[in-house]
């Protein structure tokens, strides 16, 4: 039964295979998470990397960030393109310090309610940091998802994307704790063995559960109608 084993098999994996000396994996700090998060969005780890650390020195607390010049924001942030994520991190910041009192909110609920942070980076926020059962969903994991699922719906549709989130709820870990390695497990096998156009299904820990894979075209998945 798929959503019984799931998650125990993606949390063993990540723990023997998957990432964890990265640097925002070292810390329960939403502040860098959310920054890791977002800086990640639409830019590779190792491009990431330097930038993250400069930025963290520069700005080490979201107070700090908050009442610094949005041009000053910008010129640590040149090169790593999408600036509205620049703009956006900047404005977050600052309603933190209004709204929440420089400390980021406890719960994905309440992350999400701030600028430029969307439904799955608030999940991937507050289940690195708080433990909290919330699914995430990003590209990455739709493409995950689909093809364990062989998930037929045609993601163009926001119905359909609605229903694959339902999905996602529903593969959680039953307990809390797991919460950080699932998360990352999933943000790691969709980087790398369940690649877009070659998936690695021979190393994959999820094959044997995996119903794209059993009809013998996992590449199928995710279905996306441009329109
Ligand atoms: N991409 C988005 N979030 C990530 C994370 N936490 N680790 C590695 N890659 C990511």
């Amino acid at each position: 039964e798929i959503v019984a084993q799931f998650a125990p098999t993606l949390v063993a994996w990540q723990r023997q295979h998957g990432r964890h000396e990265l640097p925002w994996q070292q810390t329960r700090d939403p502040y860098r998470v959310w920054l890791s998060e977002i800086m990640l969005q639409q830019t590779q780890v190792t491009t990431v990397l330097g930038y993250y650390q400069r930025f963290l020195e520069r700005f080490p607390t979201v107070r700090e960030l908050a009442l610094a010049e949005l041009d000053e924001v910008l010129a640590l942030w040149a090169g790593l393109g999408y600036y509205s994520r620049a703009r956006n991190l900047h404005r977050c910041a600052q309603a933190v310090l209004a709204e929440h009192g420089g400390e980021f909110p406890r719960s994905a609920e309440q992350l999400q309610q701030l600028p430029g942070i969307g439904r799955s980076t608030a999940a991937a926020v507050a289940s690195f940091c708080f433990d909290e059962r919330v699914a995430i969903l990003d590209g990455n994991v739709k493409r995950v998802l689909s093809r364990v699922l062989a998930f037929d719906g045609d993601l163009a549709s926001a119905a359909q994307e609605k229903l694959l989130w339902r999905h996602a709820d529903a593969l959680l870990p039953a307990r809390a704790a797991d919460m950080p390695a699932y998360t990352q497990g999933l943000m790691d096998l969709g980087a790398s063995l369940c690649a877009s156009k070659t998936p690695q299904c021979l190393l994959c820990p999820l094959s044997e559960l995996c119903a794209g894979r059993a009809q013998g075209e996992p590449q199928r998945y995710p279905i996306k109608s441009r329109k």
